[in-house]
C-alpha cells in the first residue's frame, strides 16, 4: 500500500478543502483536499474509434474481462502488459448488443445480451444471459473459453446490469442473477441451474421512460441501483427471491448520470456518469451525500476493482463518449480501459 504522501504528490491536489468524506478510511479522501476532477487517469488499453466498451470484470489471477456492446465480443485485457494485444473470447452472432458480466464462482462469469434500439428507446429481439467458462481457458488454445446459454428473456427489453446474489440458507437451489432492464424499468431474476426468469423488482426507483435503472451491485444483503433518468444511486434490503424488503435509501441524486459503478471495502461507491460536458466517475461515500466528480474521462460506462496487488486501482470501461454516440454525434474519442487509483481498495 504506497504511503498518503506519495498518493498526494501523485495527485498534485489544490490545498482547498471540502466536506468531503473525512470519517472515511480511504487515505485520500481523509485528507480532506478538494478532489474535484483531480485523479490523473492511466491507459490500460485503447481500442480502435468506434468501439464501446461497455463493462468488465476482473478475474482472480488479474486479468481484465470486457464486453464490447456495438460488436458484440467479449475480450480479455492485460492490465500489466499495455502493448498486449486484446484477447477476443468470443463474438456473439445472434444478437445485437453485450451488457453486463458478473462473476459467481472463480473463474465462472455470466453475461446478459439484448437487441434495442438506444435511437427508438425500444427493445426488438430477445435477451439472453450466457455463461462463459474461464476455467478451461488457455490463451494459447482457440475458443478454449466455453460459452453456453442459460437463460432467454422473452419479455425483457434491455438487459444491462448484472450482479449475484449468494445463496443464502433460506434459499432454494443455488443463488440468482439479478439483471437490470434500464428500457421496461425493471430488475428481472435469473436461477443459472434452471434458466428459470422472474421480475423480482419493479418499483419507482427503478422505473423510467428511457434510461432507467442501470447499475446493480450487492453488499451485506442490499441491492444498490442507479437509475440513470432519475440520476440516483439507492440502496434497499433484499430477500434471496431478490425481492426489496426494507425502504430504498437515497445515497446520491442529481448532478450526475449514473451508468454502472463498483462498491470498495468500505461501501463507498465509485459511479461513472456519463453527464453532458462532465464525464467521469463520481464519489459517493457509504452514509450517502453529494455526488462529487474524481477522475474525468470520455464515456465511462462501468468499474472495478483490480484484484491481488491490483486492488487499489480502479478500472473504468469507457465507450469513447456516451454523448456523442446519443446524439449521433461522430465519435472521435476511443473506447477503452483506463485505470485511476481512487484511495478505497476493491
Ligand atoms: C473544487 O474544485 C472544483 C474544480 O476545480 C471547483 O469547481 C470547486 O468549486 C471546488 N470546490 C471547493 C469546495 O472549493
Ligand atoms: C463515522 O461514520 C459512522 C458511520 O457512518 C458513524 O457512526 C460515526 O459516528 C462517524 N464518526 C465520526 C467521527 O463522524
Ligand atoms: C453462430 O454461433 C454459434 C455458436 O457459437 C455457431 O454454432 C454457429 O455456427 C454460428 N453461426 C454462424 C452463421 O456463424
Ligand atoms: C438481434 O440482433 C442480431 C444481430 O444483429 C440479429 O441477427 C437478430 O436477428 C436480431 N434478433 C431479432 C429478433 O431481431
Ligand atoms: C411495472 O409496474 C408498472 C406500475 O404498476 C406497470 O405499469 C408496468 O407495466 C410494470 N412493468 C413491467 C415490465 O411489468
Ligand atoms: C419504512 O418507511 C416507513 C414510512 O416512512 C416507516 O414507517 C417504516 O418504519 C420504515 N421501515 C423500515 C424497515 O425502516
Amino acid at each position: 500500500m504506497p504511503s498518503l504522501k506519495s498518493l498526494l504528490s501523485l495527485l498534485s491536489l489544490r490545498a482547498i478543502t471540502l466536506a468531503l468524506a473525512h470519517n472515511s478510511s480511504n487515505p485520500l479522501l481523509a485528507t480532506g483536499a478538494n478532489l474535484t476532477f483531480a485523479l490523473p487517469t492511466h491507459p490500460v488499453h485503447t481500442f480502435p474509434v468506434g468501439t464501446w466498451i461497455e463493462n468488465l470484470a476482473v478475474r482472480e489471477n488479474g486479468q481484465i474481462i470486457a464486453t464490447d456492446d456495438t460488436h458484440p465480443r467479449i475480450y480479455q485485457i492485460d492490465p500489466y502488459y499495455s502493448h498486449t494485444p486484446a484477447l477476443l473470447l468470443h463474438e456473439f452472432n445472434n444478437t445485437a448488443s453485450i451488457l453486463g458480466i458478473v462473476e459467481t464462482t472463480p473463474d465462472v462469469f455470466y453475461v446478459c445480451t439484448a437487441n434495442y434500439s438506444s435511437a427508438k428507446l425500444e427493445g426488438y429481439g430477445e435477451a439472453y444471459i450466457y455463461r462463459l467458462d474461464m476455467r478451461p481457458f488457455s490463451s494459447s488454445i482457440k475458443n478454449s473459453a466455453v460459452i453456453s446459454k442459460i437463460a432467454t428473456l422473452l419479455e425483457a427489453k434491455a438487459l444491462d446490469g448484472l450482479t449475484w446474489l449468494e445463496p443464502r440458507d433460506d434459499a432454494e437451489g443455488e443463488g440468482l442473477l439479478l439483471i437490470s432492464d434500464f428500457l421496461a424499468g425493471v430488475i428481472w431474476s435469473v436461477k443459472p441451474a434452471t434458466g428459470a426468469v422472474a421480475m423480482p423488482i419493479n418499483s419507482t426507483y427503478t422505473r423510467s421512460t428511457g434510461f432507467g435503472v442501470n447499475g446493480l451491485k450487492i453488499r451485506n444483503r442490499k441491492l444498490y441501483l442507479t437509475n440513470s433518468q432519475q440520476q440516483t444511486l439507492v440502496k434497499v434490503l433484499i430477500n434471496s427471491k431478490g425481492e426489496a424488503v426494507g425502504n430504498y435509501t437515497v445515497l446520491a441524486q442529481g448532478g450526475f448520470t449514473p451508468d454502472d459503478f463498483a462498491l470498495d471495502a468500505e461501501g463507498n461507491a465509485y459511479v461513472t456518469s456519463f453527464e453532458v460536458g462532465r464525464n467521469g466517475v463520481v464519489f459517493v461515500p457509504r452514509e450517502g451525500g453529494q455526488a462529487v466528480y474524481i477522475p474525468g474521462m470520455a464515456g465511462p460506462t462501468a468499474a472495478a476493482f483490480g484484484r491481488g496487488r491490483e486492488e487499489g486501482w480502479l478500472y473504468v470501461s469507457t465507450s469513447g463518449g456516451d454523448y456523442d454516440y446519443l446524439t449521433g454525434k461522430e465519435v472521435t474519442a476511443a473506447g477503452g480501459i483506463v485505470r485511476v487509483q481512487v484511495g478505497g481498495r476493491g
